[in-house]
């Protein structure tokens, strides 16, 4: 990488000091130290001894382009610059990653070691983003240390869900290095970030997921290749900011996400139902497949092939559209309401259409052309249609899209 690249043009004047504890998110550190420097920040490290063993300080020193402080007792240090005069020098403390240990240190006031004397000896603002194995994560002992630092102003870029390194799922990825330089620049900017302050704290939104299901007697049924993936990321990233979610899903094999109560439903028709039920909300979001026809009336008992008879035709009838009858003018009517367009053709020409025809605020459009990968696949390319035009985002992991798309909401809430 250019030197250039790394160092940017740009400079905020402002300094992060950043405290990487030990942990396997501790790769993430270099990333967050690349995105610091490019967005304008100067950095300077402190490494505790488990975090050494994850990654090395001439990694730490390269990419911040500064002295990586590891020994409380080093004199060499103490001379330069003392554990007082380090954090003086930096406008925010992060530490990142936060382990379940740091996390116990700072709620306890313990200071055995450089990074945790630093933090002890502080006044400046520090933000923690925790990384750890998901059942510390949830342990009591870690949610009353978490409550200890937030009752104290602490900081906290929240810990994402999915799988682990250690072969487990749920809540205490540490938070993507973007998402942490995004909670860095708005608490540099003044601006507050964390669960009680959450953007989104307060909002209810209503997300529907995956395809439905349409009987055509008591064993078939009409479905699509939808995954939930898209729908469930975006329930997620909406709770990760605060929101009360509703999440209405049709049939999937994705795990429900942490913190979203989930209605589960089969058919279009018991969907819309549950949206209603749903309601009020201030935010909805329909990411779901909806079968557009079901059988006009489903079979009571499973159909007989019938020797030399010919196959069965099957009368199909409009199912209702869940999207433009919630976004339909109304008391009810959420503030924002976006809806997904899913084409094969004429991709932005039909998302303009649905967005008129459906009275939706946003419309966040995609290829599924065959070969895109992106019908049950991991990523996807969209963009993001509105009355005042067309953003075109890159193709990203669904988990990205859906946290982009959650801080655009945010922000129209802001
Ligand atoms: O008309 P089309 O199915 O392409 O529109 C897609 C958008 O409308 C998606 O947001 C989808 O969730 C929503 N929709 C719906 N109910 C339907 C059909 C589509 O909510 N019956």
């Amino acid at each position: 990488m250019a030197v250039e690249e790394m160092t940017g043009e740009r400079t905020t004047g402002k300094t992060v000091l950043l405290i990487i504890s030990g942990g396997i998110a501790a790769y993430k550190a270099l990333e967050l130290i690349r995105l610091l420097r490019r967005a304008g920040f100067g950095v300077s490290c402190v490494l505790t001894d488990n975090g050494g063993r994850f990654v090395t300080p001439l990694s730490l020193q390269a990419l911040s382009e500064s002295k990586v402080y590891a020994d409380l007792f080093s004199l060499t240090d103490e001379s330069e610059m003392g554990h007082i005069e380090l954090s003086r020098a930096a406008d925010l403390l992060v530490v990142a990653p936060a382990t379940a240990n740091i996390l116990a240190k700072m709620a306890a006031g313990v200071a055995d070691d450089l990074a945790s004397t630093v933090l002890l000896a502080t006044d400046k603002p520090v933000l923690v983003a925790p990384a750890m194995n998901v059942r510390m994560w949830l342990h009591p002992a870690t949610r009353a240390n978490m409550a200890t630092l937030a009752g104290r102003g602490v900081h906290v870029v929240q810990p994402n869900e999915g799988p682990m390194a250690c072969n487990e799922f749920g809540p205490g990825r540490l938070a993507e290095p973007p998402e942490i330089l995004v909670a860095i620049e708005l608490l540099l900017a003044g601006q507050t970030i964390g669960v009680a302050s959450a953007p989104l704290a307060g909002r209810h939104a209503l997300v529907t997921s995956g395809p439905t299901h349409e009987p055509i007697d008591p064993v078939r049924y009409i479905a699509n290749r939808s995954s939930g993936r898209q729908g469930h990321a975006i329930a997620a990233a909406l709770a990760q900011l605060g929101a009360r979610v509703t999440l209405v899903s049709g049939p999937v094999s994705v795990a429900d996400p942490a913190g979203v109560s989930v209605l589960r439903v089969e058919s279009a028709r018991e969907m819309l139902d549950a949206c209603k039920s749903a309601l009020p909300a201030d935010i909805a979001v329909f990411a779901a497949a909806v079968a557009d026809w079901r059988v006009t009336t489903a079979a009571s008992g499973k159909i007989k092939k019938q020797p030399g008879a010919e196959p069965p035709t099957l009368a199909l009838v409009a199912n209702p559209d869940i999207l433009a009858s919630i976004a339909a003018a109304g008391p009810e009517r959420p503030r924002l309401v976006v809806g997904f367009a899913a084409e094969t053709d004429d991709l932005m020409a039909n998302a303009q259409a649905k967005l008129a025809r459906k009275n939706a605020d946003w419309i966040v459009a995609n290829d599924v052309s065959p070969g895109s990968g992106i019908m049950g696949g991991a990523e996807n390319a969209v963009h993001l249609v509105s009355a005042s035009g067309i953003e075109t985002w890159p193709r990203l992991p669904k988990d990205d899209v859906a946290r982009r798309l959650a801080r655009r909401i945010a922000e129209t809430f802001g």
